[in-house]
């Protein structure tokens, strides 16, 4: 029987929903960015988050079934991240769900968030899209994120390796605002470093000792700060491009190195990536040559299913609907949820 999930997303900025049919179907995927109202603050501010998305989120929803063609008697379930994010923004999503669960009598679904952007790794986008199953192995690096996973089964994970420090996407944020270029970092410098010379500067590459393969982003963010308060300091314009370029390189490179050493360690045939980072210009060739030199099958999500959307929610939550996993209305939300 045709399965189809309504799924909402609301843990940062972006207000989503999604209808998605038998787990890798997208019937609609709406996005509402709040990302202009939020870049005159340089970063998202919790409070005027929430409040956007309580504005927005019945128009997302009714949009995301319009578009899909899919009225609420045909749902399977009401599918919603319940955590990790912002208190506020994730609360708005959770009660919508909820209302919507109890009105229209269908089953609720809690999806955590980290585990919905590996799932958008099971999201058939275009055309010639390789189909994954678990097991595989995963970068999930975002804004709050870098580790690296085995997905044991659709919802059991193992964490290989962590930062011990700042996450992939924090370092690519505070690094675009010391040189300029403002809020929401990643895609800023992703586009500037194309102008610039990735050899310009050297900047180094962290070890980590009592880990092989955890990763360290402090190290490399103080070098590129010492790096702009020396030429300051010196009356020296920066190159901004190869500023970008140079520590976009830097960063990749220890993304990277350490992906392919567990990939051939663990040998398990197919490397995924996930998490706003993954959408990463730089990132995504990187792995995808390494993973074809040493004969390992990459997948990676389109970029716009990448960075926060409710399609791969509906893609986490359908394995949860086939486990009967079902939330009730106690549910809440849960901030600082666990990988
Ligand atoms: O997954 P995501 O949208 O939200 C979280 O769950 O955190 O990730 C957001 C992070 C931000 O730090 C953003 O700067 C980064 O992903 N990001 C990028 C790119 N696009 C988004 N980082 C590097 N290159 C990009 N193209
Ligand atoms: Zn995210």
């Amino acid at each position: 029987m045709e399965n189809l999930i309504l799924a909402i997303e609301s843990s940062c900025d972006e207000t989503a929903a999604s209808v998605i049919r038998n787990g890798r179907i997208i019937l609609s995927n709406i996005i509402n960015s709040q990302i202009d109202i939020h870049s005159v603050y340089g970063g998202v501010v919790p409070e005027i988050a929430a409040r956007n998305h309580v504005e927005n989120i019945a128009q997302v929803v009714d949009l995301a079934l319009k578009k899909a063609d899919v009225s609420v008697n045909e749902l399977s379930a009401v599918a919603v991240t319940n955590g990790p994010g912002l208190v506020g923004p994730l609360l708005v999503g959770v009660s919508y769900a909820k209302a919507l669960s109890i009105a229209a009598k269908k089953p609720l679904i809690a999806v955590n968030h980290m585990h919905g952007h590996i799932s958008a790794n099971y999201l058939i986008d275009n055309e010639g899209d390789i189909e994954i199953n678990p097991p595989f192995l995963c970068l999930v690096v975002s804004g709050g994120h870098t580790n690296i996973i085995i997905a044991e089964d659709y919802d059991k994970y193992r964490i290989l390796a962590r930062t011990r420090d700042d996450a992939a996407g924090e370092a690519f944020d505070k690094i675009a605002r010391a040189i300029g270029l403002g809020y929401p970092g990643g895609p800023k410098i992703d586009k500037i470093a194309r102008l610039g010379n990735e050899n310009a500067i050297i900047f180094p590459r962290a070890k980590v000792s009592g880990s092989e393969y955890d990763f360290s982003f402090s190290g490399l963010k103080s070098a590129v700060l010492n790096y702009i308060n020396s030429r300051e300091m010196k009356n020296e314009e920066i190159n901004v491009p190869d500023v970008a370029a140079s520590f976009q390189k830097a960063a990749v490179d220890a993304l990277s190195h350490n992906c392919i050493r567990i990939a051939l360690k663990h040998n398990l045939g197919t490397f995924a990536l996930a998490g706003g980072v993954a959408a990463n210009t730089k990132l995504r060739n990187t792995l995808k040559e390494l993973c074809l030199q040493n004969g390992i099958r990459f997948k990676c999500p389109s970029m716009l299913l990448c960075t926060d959307n409710a399609a791969m929610i509906g893609a986490a939550a359908y394995h949860k609907f086939l486990k009967k996993d079902f939330a009730d209305m106690s549910l809440n939300a849960v901030p600082n949820l666990e990988l």
